[in-house]
This record gives C-alpha cells, sequence and structure tokens, in this order.
C-alpha cells in the first residue's frame, strides 16, 4: 500500500500534480495538505474512478499529522511562486520558513518516507530541508530530493525544437547543477540521441532559454504566477519514476539535486564540483531512493566547463544560505 502526500496541494502546482496522482495506479492513498482550501481539492478527486483513497487536510486539529502520518512519499510544493522582475532567491525569506515547518511534520510524522521538495529556491530549500531532518536525527541522505524535473523536461522540448524533431520525448538532456538561473548546467554534448548545434548562437541561445525558460512562463502569466502545469507534469513523473523504484523496477535513472555526500557515486560527482555538498546529476533510483549518483562531468565539452564554473560559484551561496537558516524563534 503506498501513501503518497501533497504539501501544497491546492496551489497551482499541488492541484494539478495531485490529479496526476490519483490518476496513478502507483497510489493506494492519497492525502492532500494546504493552509487553505484542500478538503475541496480532495472532495473534487475523490470523484474520480481510480483506486486511490482521497483525503484533505487543514492544519486546525492535527492537520499536518493526519496528513503525514503512514506516508511514504511527501511533495512539497508548498509557497509562494515568483512574478515578473522576481528570481527564484527572492523567494528565499517567505517560503525558507514553510519549507523549514512541513519539514519538521516529515520529521515527526514519516521520518522514513521520501521527500520530494519542489518549492523555490529548490538550491537553499533543500539543504534546509536536511538541516530540520538532521536536527531530528532522521536524515537519509537516499530519501531528499531537489526536483530539477522541469529543467530536464524543458530540454527536451526545446533541443526537440531546434533539432526540428517531432517528438521531444525521445530526447534526454542530462540537465546538471542547481535549479535557477546559471546553475542550470543543461550538458548538450551528452544528449542523446547526439545532438550538435550549428554554431555557438545556436548553442548559447538554447542555453540560455533552458536557463531562464521558467521566466517565459512568469511573463505570459502577467503577474499571476510561474510554472504550474508543466510541473506539475514534471513532478509527477519524478514521483512515479521514484515509486516504481521502490516496488522494484531496475535501471530508472533521473536528474535530481541531492546530497552528494550521502549517495554512493557522490564523492566522485563532489570532486568534480569543487566539494559542494548539493548538486544535481543523473541519479539511479532504488528501492531505498538515491541508489547511485552517475558522473556524467569527466566528459564535458569546453563551453560546458565554463558553465559549470559559473554553477559552482552560485550554486555555494545558495547552499550556504540554506544551511545557515535558522526559522526565527525556533
Ligand atoms: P501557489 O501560490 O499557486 O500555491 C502554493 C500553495 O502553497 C498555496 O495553495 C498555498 O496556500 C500553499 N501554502 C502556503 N503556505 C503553506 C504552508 N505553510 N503549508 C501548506 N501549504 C502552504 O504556487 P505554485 O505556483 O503552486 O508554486 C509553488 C512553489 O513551487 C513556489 O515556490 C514556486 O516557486 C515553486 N516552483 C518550483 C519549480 C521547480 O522546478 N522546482 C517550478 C515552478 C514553481
Amino acid at each position: 500500500m503506498v501513501k503518497a502526500v501533497v504539501l501544497g496541494a491546492a496551489g497551482g502546482i499541488g492541484q494539478p500534480l495531485s490529479l496526476l496522482l490519483k490518476n496513478s495506479p502507483l497510489v493506494d492513498e492519497l492525502a492532500l495538505y494546504d493552509v487553505v482550501n484542500a478538503p475541496g481539492v480532495a472532495a473534487d478527486l475523490s470523484h474520480i474512478s481510480t483506486k486511490a483513497k482521497v483525503t484533505g487536510f487543514l492544519p486546525a486539529d492535527d492537520g499536518l499529522e493526519k496528513t503525514l502520518t503512514g506516508a511514504d512519499i511527501v511533495v512539497i510544493p508548498a509557497g509562494i511562486p515568483r512574478k515578473p522582475g522576481m528570481t527564484r532567491d527572492d523567494l528565499f525569506k517567505i517560503n525558507a520558513g514553510i519549507v523549514h515547518d512541513l519539514v519538521e511534520g516529515v520529521a515527526k510524522f514519516c521520518p522514513k518516507a521520501f521527500v520530494l521538495v519542489i518549492s523555490n529556491p529548490v538550491n537553499s530549500t533543500v539543504p534546509i530541508a536536511a538541516e530540520v531532518l538532521k536536527r531530528h536525527n532522521v536524515f537519509d541522505p537516499k530519501k531528499l530530493f531537489g526536483v530539477t524535473s522541469l529543467d530536464v523536461v524543458r530540454a527536451s522540448t526545446f533541443v526537440a525544437t531546434v533539432a526540428g524533431k517531432a517528438d521531444p520525448s525521445q530526447i534526454t538532456v542530462p540537465v546538471v547543477g542547481g535549479h535557477s538561473g546559471e546553475t542550470i548546467v543543461p550538458l548538450l554534448s551528452q544528449a542523446t540521441p547526439a545532438f550538435s548545434p550549428k554554431n555557438d548562437e545556436e548553442r548559447d541561445a538554447l542555453i540560455k532559454r533552458i536557463q531562464f525558460g521558467g521566466d517565459e512562463v512568469v511573463q505570459a502569466k502577467q503577474g499571476t504566477g510561474s510554472a504550474t502545469l508543466s510541473m506539475a507534469y514534471a513532478g509527477f513523473k519524478f514521483a512515479e519514476a521514484l515509486l516504481k523504484a521502490a516496488a522494484g523496477e531496475k535501471g530508472i535513472v533521473e536528474p535530481t539535486f541531492v546530497y552528494l555526500p550521502g549517495v554512493e557515486g557522490g564523492a566522485e560527482v563532489q570532486k568534480a564540483v569543487g566539494g559542494l555538498d548539493f548538486f544535481a546529476v543523473p541519479v539511479e533510483l532504488g528501492p531505498e531512493g538515491a541508489a547511485k549518483a552517475t558522473n556524467p562531468i569527466g566528459s564535458i565539452s569546453e563551453h560546458e566547463k565554463k558553465l559549470l564554473e559559473a554553477c559552482i560559484s552560485g550554486l555555494k551561496g545558495n547552499i550556504q544560505k540554506g544551511v545557515e537558516f535558522k526559522k526565527e524563534a525556533s
């Protein structure tokens, strides 16, 4: 029996993500939590004729405890999204505290669950989550993931457009690093099938679009939010991969932002990325979560090495900010 939880389930990402989880044959129980409207979203989804039993809770009456107890997988898209002109880092002040409190709940009520952090800035909220779990002595690095799948989904789509391929899902581009601007490093040199941009201009435009694709959505939505539907798709894709791996399916590899020292193969990646503790790389998933981090960095192009340098310097500060975050009055 698999119990999945969405924290922030009434939001722009939370609702379609909950719909996809409700539609999944891998989920038996779906518990939704938000500071508003979670019971309404749950009532709505509960009429869908798939097997997952749906419940919804607000903070009152131990709602977080009821939501999390017995959970196997917890997906966190709670928090505020960007408005035009904002960077993901601008969200830190509010979202840091939200993620902190929700992960405290995970530590108390379902310490063995997989935790998937979507709330931005992922580069800092995942280190916050790790610190909270450490403080409660329940940190298992194999079970904590920053969800960077949207960058990978965008890379497939944008490369397919440039390469004139009809089906983007047949193109895989590893995207490593973090999840904001220059910390997002698409490794075009390792696309499958192989892809070579026509010239440096095409390469640079493509990389910029993958790194800043989120801004296109923020601008198009004119102040009403950031990517929600594509994010729900990407977040579900990652959750589904993890659930399949947990059920014993072999050979599943997904890029995700993990704590390198705690994952097999992570030490080798760390050497290639200036000793950073957190970094997104393709990770082989298994029954325990992150089974093995693969190191794609040995074989990258000279241009990608430069992108990696910019990523490392940006990411270092983001991670530090998360590690040092202390919630006021906690
Ligand atoms: P939204 O504002 O539509 O939804 C957020 C939901 O979180 C709201 O329903 C709100 O009530 C809820 N919430 C706020 N505080 C809460 C708390 N303490 N406990 C439980 N729920 C709480 O925002 P949206 O568009 O769904 O985005 C959510 C987050 O995901 C943002 O931080 C956004 O930046 C991030 N995001 C991450 C992406 C990624 O690739 N990792 C991509 C797109 C967005």
